[in-house]
């Protein structure tokens, strides 16, 4: 440790307004403690009892004006505290509609990554300047937790389901990333660097290197035909199942009268457990795939599945001034996309 830094770098553009919002939580906490100690150690000594027989000083009967006082700066405080946090929370789970995709694989003790190429890497992630970014994530083993503090995002990782989070790095440099979650023996070791480069040089970067995978999509794509996907998912009449272009992101009916959005963590559970949620109006004939594909299987096939899909990422996060309110349903909307992002 070569100097003492009280902060990270901020080096996205979300990490300005946490930091600020983190410095008032502070400061305001300092000022109620300091307040109080100070008015505790005056009023000990300016009204202690200087002699044995002095009278015991009068009493006092409760003061309204005191009491709402003392109650109502605090709840302005706390409900301060409550809505610029609740602003800050939505801004961070409404992914920009020009977010990048990164997929993002934990690992007993590595970070792989692929981008929209079908460039991978492990442990480093290189992003360009000023793109917003969504990684979406999962884990092959056990829960982890993607961090990375110069840019203010930590989402846990999870086996079986897809979390997402999403930055848009505003400073050229490298970074810490981090695992947040303690994964095993090498927890501490697994990690990496985040390189932010300007646009061209990032371009110049994913161009480089002997690497002739395929991308993410074109992965999907070949799985739907060679897994057979297609010859029951088409637009043909004699179509057993849904046509699914246009379905992914959407709200679709299920035969119980529910509405699910068809999000990554539908597409997986229909993949696995096809009989679990199926769309009003088809047979019951899907067979589970549980065992013939793997997690990144999956992954490329939700690739696929998002490029030919429907209403193409709505929510933006420039539109900042009316977030989506606060109001229950959306408050608990929220707390479930804490794994599963809306689209
Ligand atoms: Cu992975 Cu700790």
């Amino acid at each position: 440790m070569n100097e003492f830094e009280l902060f990270p770098e901020a080096a996205s553009s979300i990490a300005p307004e946490i930091d600020l919002l983190y410095w008032f939580l502070v400061i305001v906490s300092v000022l109620i403690t300091l307040g109080i100690g100070l008015a505790l150690l005056y009023l000990g000594i300016r009204y202690r009892r200087k002699r044995e027989d002095e009278p015991p000083p009068e009493e006092i009967h409760g003061s309204n004006l005191l009491e709402i006082t003392w109650s109502v700066i605090p709840l302005i405080l706390a409900l301060v505290m409550f809505f610029w946090g609740a602003h800050v929370f939505f801004k961070m789970r409404m992914v920009p509609a020009d977010a990048m995709e990164i997929l993002v694989t934990g690992k007993q003790w590595m970070w792989k990554m692929q981008h929209p190429n079908g460039k991978r890497e492990i442990n480093d992630l290189h992003v360009p300047l000023g793109q917003p970014i969504r990684c979406t994530m999962t884990s092959e083993d056990v829960i982890h937790s993607f961090y990375i503090p110069e840019f203010r995002v930590k989402q846990d990782v999870l086996p079986g389901r897809y979390t997402s989070l999403w930055f848009t790095p505003t400073k050229v440099g490298t970074y810490h990333l981090f695992c947040a979650e303690f994964c095993g023996t090498e927890h501490s070791r697994m990690g990496g660097r985040v390189y932010v480069m300007t646009p061209s040089e990032y371009e110049a970067w994913l161009e480089g290197g002997a690497d002739a995978s395929l991308s993410p999509v074109e992965a999907g794509e070949q799985l739907f035909g060679s897994l057979g996907c297609v010859t029951c998912h088409h637009d043909g009449k004699n179509s057993q199942g849904p046509d699914l272009a246009g379905v992914f992101g959407t709200m679709q009916a299920l035969e119980t009268g529910e509405e699910v959005l068809a999000d990554e963590n539908y597409v997986r559970d229909s993949i696995l457990n096809p009989q679990g949620q199926i769309v009003d109006g088809y047979p019951r004939v899907m067979p589970s795939f549980k065992g013939m594909v793997t997690d990144m299987q999956i992954t490329h096939l939700i690739a696929y599945l998002k490029s030919i899909g429907g209403a193409e990422e709505e929510k933006s996060g420039d539109d900042e001034e009316e977030p989506e309110s606060p109001d229950s349903a959306s408050l608990s909307d929220a707390s479930q996309s804490y794994v599963r992002m809306e689209p």
